[in-house]
């Protein structure tokens, strides 16, 4: 059976994580070898140029999936009939500040926007915010498109879930794919909370709990989580830029596993539109553990939570309730 062509938009796809997003979805990285796809890009005029070198490398490349590109600044242009939209489109944070420091200039950009796609997007359009403060544009973003159910509109923490595969990875000198099930809980910023309690790595021996096996706690309850915690501001001190390819790879993680699946026993991390969860608090964009089946996720039930992760966990939704607040006074 033929399947239907997906169009994709990527806003802000002139940018650095643009450039490295935009070859992989055309490869098939995002969606799977087997579905055609139509680029949409949106820039800012001043990036028009820029914008338009991207859609030449793309013909240059001559992908046998990719059957169109539309790069354009019109935002009704960028938005029309896409079926998924990647929202990359904002300005990076630089060195020393936080991710909260780029509120007001980017969530202004994301109330714009959800209109836009509220209107023209096809039906059931899916949307996956990466451009930071991640959660709380995708919250701003779920609030201007009200009629975009609220499950359809996610945040980017699949990045940070899989620096922490990367970290234990490391750490046991085992590779990554045997590592599953760390979760990232609340905002992706320097509050979220990675969590290996319920995390496991497959060994000869068979599965055994990441724990057990790195016997450290002092390590998992300490800097682990703050080398997770500060890897962004890491990668922005030795590359005077914020990471570009691990961030659209993680997207293309974060779409593949809610379109196609996520692997059976395995969860994954999503900012999703809490429902209560967990105690945390309804009507705000909070990462979860989830499975994906049949394009809908959800939240893993019934993991038990030691009194450690619980304060951890309201301490970054109680950072996520203040964003909340900081940016509806951002929009007044
Ligand atoms: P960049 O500055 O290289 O690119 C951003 C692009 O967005 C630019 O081309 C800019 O012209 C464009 N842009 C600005 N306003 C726009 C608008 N209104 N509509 C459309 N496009 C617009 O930045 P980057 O390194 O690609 O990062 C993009 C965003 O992603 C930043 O906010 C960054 O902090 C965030 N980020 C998030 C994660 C995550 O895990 N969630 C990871 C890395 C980066
Ligand atoms: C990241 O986590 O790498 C991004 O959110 C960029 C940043 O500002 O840290």
């Amino acid at each position: 059976m033929v399947k239907e062509m997906v169009r994709v938009l990527v806003t802000g796809a002139a940018g650095q994580i643009g450039y490295a997003l935009v070859p992989m979805i055309a490869r098939g990285v995002m969606l799977g070898p087997d579905q055609a796809v139509i680029l949409h890009m949106l820039d800012i005029p001043p990036a028009a140029e820029a914008l338009n070198g991207v859609k030449m490398e793309l013909v240059d490349a001559a992908f046998p999936l990719l059957k169109g590109v539309v790069a354009t600044t019109d935002v009704v242009e960028a938005c029309t009939g896409v079926n998924i939209a990647v929202m990359v489109g904002g300005f990076p944070r630089k060195e020393g500040m936080e991710r909260k420091d780029v509120m007001s200039k980017n969530v202004s950009i994301y109330k714009a926007q959800a209109s836009a796609l509220e209107k023209h997007a096809a039906p059931n359009c899916k949307v996956l915010v990466v451009a930071n403060p991640a959660n709380t544009n995708a919250l701003i973003l779920k609030e201007f498109a009200p009629s975009i159910p609220a499950k359809n509109i996610t945040c980017l923490t699949r990045l940070d879930h899989n620096r922490a595969l990367g970290q234990i990875a490391e750490r046991l000198n085992v590779h990554v794919s045997y590592v599953k099930n760390v979760i990232i809980w609340g905002n992706h910023s320097s509050t979220q909370y990675p969590d290996v309690n319920h995390a496991t790595v497959m060994t000869k021996d068979g599965e055994k709990q990441v724990r057990e096996l790195v016997a450290d706690d002092q390590w998992l309850n300490g800097e682990f989580i703050t080398t997770v915690q500060q890897r962004g501001a890491a990668i922005i001190k030795a590359r005077k830029l914020s990471s570009a390819l691990s961030a659209a790879s993680s997207a293309c993680d974060h779409i593949r596993d809610w379109v196609l699946g996520s692997s059976k026993g395995t969860w994954v991390s999503m900012g999703v539109y809490s429902d209560g969860s967990y105690g945390v608090p309804a009507g705000l964009i909070y990462s979860f553990p989830v499975t994906c089946e049949k394009g809908e996720w959800s939240i893993v039930q019934g993991l038990k939570i030691d009194e450690f992760s619980r304060a951890k966990m309201d301490a970054t939704a109680n950072e996520l309730a203040e964003e909340k607040s900081l940016a509806h006074s951002c929009l007044e």
